[in-house]
């Protein structure tokens, strides 16, 4: 690994590195945590649970375009007691061979979270997390009273983004938590097997939660916004899947990232894969530590910023970098892009109407805005 500090002190616990799993399957049992732990996760989580065994949906998942999936697994099929007497022994044991902090995700009700968090903390969990996924607003506030009063962990929310506002949520429930985790996964969604004209889901309408890339900007979001209201550790989970969203997510304001969706496609070696990219980025960025890079956007932007409406500036190539590709006059709504198949692409700046999309598209960095000069 790259010469640049990973680790990072959350909840007075000190994590290896900043990407631990999320709760899903890839940590739903004892085996699944230690291998998390053995693919370099920089801390541990375990599946949710409640005060029942979930009645899962058979089938419960399916893969969505290369690297997403909608779920339907609602929280752990096998029961508070196996977790009790069992997996969380083989997890507890994972997080002590590795010295990783170990977080227990439960849920859902007041009546749940009282009575599970005492014998999670019993147990030597550090931290729990306690998912709002199934609550409205009001009962939001409950159980985050409820397992207040009957732990002294740390105890961190994690927001699901169809609850509402997560920044007014996480205003009503700042006084009772240590932190927040967003985003859960998005939904209802819906895909449709048109061979078969079937959900490939056994839910009620065959509706699943969608996770993975496809909502990272929604988290990323939720992490500012939430990270914006509270100066407590915000941990940002949602289409993780290399060093580079890691980075994107401390700059929003988050203090950890948790990965799911990348962990079940991949196998548990993404954690480490992971860690070790975000270490290189940072290194060949020029830090010394992730701790650097920490709210880089937040601190900037967490007032907003001026809006400039007028067309101050035009796209403009670099010359040395274009190869001609004609991609950025093929997506040009303007027809400011004169970029026949290798010709060096040409702008007419009084066309422009500099919004910006040729220059995300352009494969080789080659196209920027620059302000007109009249
Ligand atoms: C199959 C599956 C099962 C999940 N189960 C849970 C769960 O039990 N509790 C929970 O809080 N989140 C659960 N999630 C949500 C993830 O923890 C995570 O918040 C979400 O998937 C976004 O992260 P990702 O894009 O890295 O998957 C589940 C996600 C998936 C894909």
């Amino acid at each position: 690994m790259a010469n640049v500090n990973l680790k990072v002190k959350v909840f007075n616990q000190i994590f290896l590195n900043p990407v631990i799993p999320a709760a899903g399957p890839n940590v739903g049992s004892g085996l699944m945590v230690q291998r998390a732990a053995q693919g370099g996760a920089g801390g541990l989580l375990t599946k949710t649970i409640s005060s029942v065994a979930a009645p899962v949906p058979r089938p419960n998942m399916v893969r969505f375009g290369k690297d997403n999936l909608l779920n339907t697994e609602l929280w752990s099929e096998l029961s508070p007691e196996t977790w009790l007497n069992q997996e969380y022994d083989v997890s507890l044991k994972a997080a002590c061979d590795f010295k990783l902090p170990i977080i227990g995700s439960i849920g859902y009700t007041a009546q749940d979270l009282a009575s599970l968090g005492p014998h999670l903390e019993h147990k030597g969990i550090n931290i729990i997390e306690f998912s709002v996924h199934y609550l409205d607003e009001k009962l939001i506030v409950e159980t985050a009273q409820a397992l207040r009063n009957a732990v002294k962990i740390p105890i961190v929310a994690k927001l699901s983004l169809h609850s509402g506002d997560l920044g007014e949520i996480a205003k009503l429930l700042d006084p009772y938590v240590d932190g927040f985790t967003c985003i859960n996964s998005f939904g209802p969604t819906l895909v449709i097997d048109i061979e078969r004209g079937l959900s490939p889901l056994g839910s009620q309408n065959g509706y699943g939660w969608l996770s993975g890339p496809a909502i990272k900007p929604m988290a990323v979001r939720s992490v500012f916004e939430v990270a914006r209201v509270t100066d407590k550790p915000v941990i940002g989970v949602g289409g993780v899947t290399g060093g580079e969203d890691v980075i994107e997510f401390f700059m929003a304001g988050a203090s950890l990232v948790e990965v799911c969706t990348a962990a079940i496609l991949k196998g548990p070696d993404v954690y480490g894969k992971i860690a070790a990219e975000t270490a290189h980025w940072l290194e060949t960025h020029g830090y010394n530590d992730i701790n650097e890079i920490k709210g880089l956007y937040l601190n900037k932007f967490r007032g907003g910023q001026p809006v400039v409406t007028s067309k101050e500036q035009a796209a403009w190539v670099n010359t040395d970098k274009c190869k001609a590709c004609s991609l950025c006059a093929k997506v040009c709504q303007f027809d400011a892009l004169n970029a026949p198949l290798k010709q060096i692409a040409a702008v007419d700046s009084d066309k422009c109407s500099a919004c910006g999309l040729c220059v995300s598209v352009c494969p080789f960095d080659a196209l920027e805005l620059k302000p007109i000069i009249l």
